[in-house]
C-alpha cells in the first residue's frame, strides 16, 4: 500500500467490534487520516478490505511485529473482552487481552512514539456514588472492571501520551454484529412477542455509538492526554432504557417486567447506579451527546437502510 506522507496514520485495534466499526467509518471519509484496520476475526466492514489486517493481540510478537511493520502515529484500541460475565467465567483470557495486551501495546506505542487511545468503561466504578468525575475514586465490583481498571493503571504508568476514554453500556447497529446490545435485544424480544426480565435497581446514562465514536476520534486527533468521560447525558434506570424503546419502536411495554439484580443471578456483579459528569469532554471537545431518542431515531432509520438493501 502507498504510505500518503503528510497524514495522519491511526491504527484501529478491534475494527470489527462495535466501536471499532464507527470508529473506522469516521476515519475512511476523512482524506486526512490513513485507516490501518486490525482484528482478531475476517473483516466485517465492507469498505475497508484493502486497509484491513489480521492481528491477534494475545501474542505479544505479533503486536510488536504489526507495529514495527507499519508504523501508525496513533493506535486507536477498541478491541477487548467486553462480556462481564464471560470475564468472570474465563479470567484468565479476560486478562490476557484486557490487561497483558495493553500492557505489550504501551510497550511499542513507546519504543515508537504512538499516541494510544484507549477505550475503558463505567464498570470501574463500584456504582454507589454516581454521577463520576474523572478524578473520582474507582472500585470494580467485576473481573471486568477489575481489567479494565488495570489496563486505565499501565497505560498512565507507562506512557505520556495517551488518552483513556471511557464509556455507557454503548447501543447501536454494527455490519455482521456477533453480540447483540440492551435496544437491539428489547426491540427484538418484544416484536418477537416474548416478555423480558429487565432490572430497575441499575441506573446508567446510554451511549449512541455514533457518539462515542465521534468523541474517541476528536480525542485521537487532539493533543488532550489523560482520563475522558463519553457518554450520553440522561441518567435512567435500565428498566426505563427499555421501556422508551418500547414506546419508540411502538411496541408492548407491558411485555417488560421489572426485576432487581439479586434476582438475576448473573455471575458478575454490576456497579448500581454509574452516569458521567461531562463537563469535561464538553468543555474541551465540545462534545454533545444527542437524547436517547434522537439515537433511536438514528438507529432505526440504520435498520430501515439495512432491511431495505438486504431486501434488495
Ligand atoms: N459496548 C459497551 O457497552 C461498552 C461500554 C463501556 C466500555 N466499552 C469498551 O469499549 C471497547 C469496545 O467495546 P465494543 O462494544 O465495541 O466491543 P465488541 O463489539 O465486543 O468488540 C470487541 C472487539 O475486540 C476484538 N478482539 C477480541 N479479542 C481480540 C484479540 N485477541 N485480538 C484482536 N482483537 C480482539 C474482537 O474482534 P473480532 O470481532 O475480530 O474477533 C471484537 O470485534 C472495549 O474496550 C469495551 O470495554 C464498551
Amino acid at each position: 500500500m502507498e504510505i500518503n506522507k503528510g497524514k495522519v496514520k491511526i491504527l484501529v485495534i478491534g475494527s470489527n467490534g462495535l466501536i471499532g466499526q464507527k470508529v473506522c467509518e469516521l476515519i475512511i471519509i476523512n482524506k486526512n487520516i490513513e485507516l490501518i484496520a486490525a482484528s482478531k476475526s475476517a473483516n466485517k466492514l465492507p469498505l475497508v478490505e484493502p486497509f484491513f489486517h489480521y492481528l491477534d493481540i494475545s501474542n505479544e510478537f505479533e503486536i510488536g511485529r504489526f507495529i514495527c511493520a507499519h508504523k501508525p502515529s496513533v493506535i486507536i484500541n477498541c478491541a477487548a473482552i467486553t462480556q462481564v460475565d464471560d470475564c468472570e467465567r474465563d479470567k484468565d483470557n479476560c486478562w490476557k487481552i484486557n490487561v497483558d495486551a495493553v500492557q505489550f501495546i504501551c510497550i511499542y506505542a513507546k519504543q515508537y512514539n504512538i499516541r494510544l487511545v484507549h477505550l475503558s468503561s463505567d464498570f470501574v466504578f463500584d456504582g454507589i456514588s454516581g454521577l463520576y468525575v474523572e478524578e473520582d475514586e474507582t472500585n470494580p465490583v467485576s473481573f471486568y472492571g477489575l481489567s479494565k481498571l488495570e489496563a486505565e493503571k499501565i497505560i498512565s504508568a507507562e506512557l505520556e501520551d495517551y488518552v483513556i476514554v471511557r464509556t455507557i453500556l454503548v447501543y447501536g447497529i454494527s455490519h455482521f454484529m456477533t453480540r447483540s446490545n440492551l435496544m437491539l435485544w428489547v426491540k427484538d424480544s418484544l416484536e418477537a412477542g416474548k416478555t423480558i426480565n429487565v432490572v430497575n435497581d441499575q441506573y446508567r446514562m446510554p451511549t449512541l455509538v455514533e457518539d462515542i465514536a465521534k468523541g474517541t476520534l476528536e480525542l485521537a486527533l487532539s493533543e488532550f492526554s489523560g482520563i475522558y468521560h463519553i457518554s450520553g447525558d440522561e441518567l435512567m434506570s435500565v428498566f426505563e432504557i427499555a421501556n422508551r424503546t418500547a414506546e419508540f419502536f411502538n411496541l408492548d411495554t407491558s411485555l417488560i417486567l421489572p426485576t432487581s439484580s439479586a434476582s438475576l443471578n448473573q455471575i458478575g456483579r454490576r456497579p448500581a447506579k454509574t452516569g458521567f459528569n461531562l463537563n469535561k469532554a464538553r468543555a474541551h471537545l465540545k462534545y454533545s451527546p444527542r437524547s436517547l431518542e434522537e439515537g433511536l431515531l438514528l438507529l432505526s432509520q440504520q435498520i430501515d437502510a439495512f432491511n431495505a438493501n438486504y431486501k434488495k
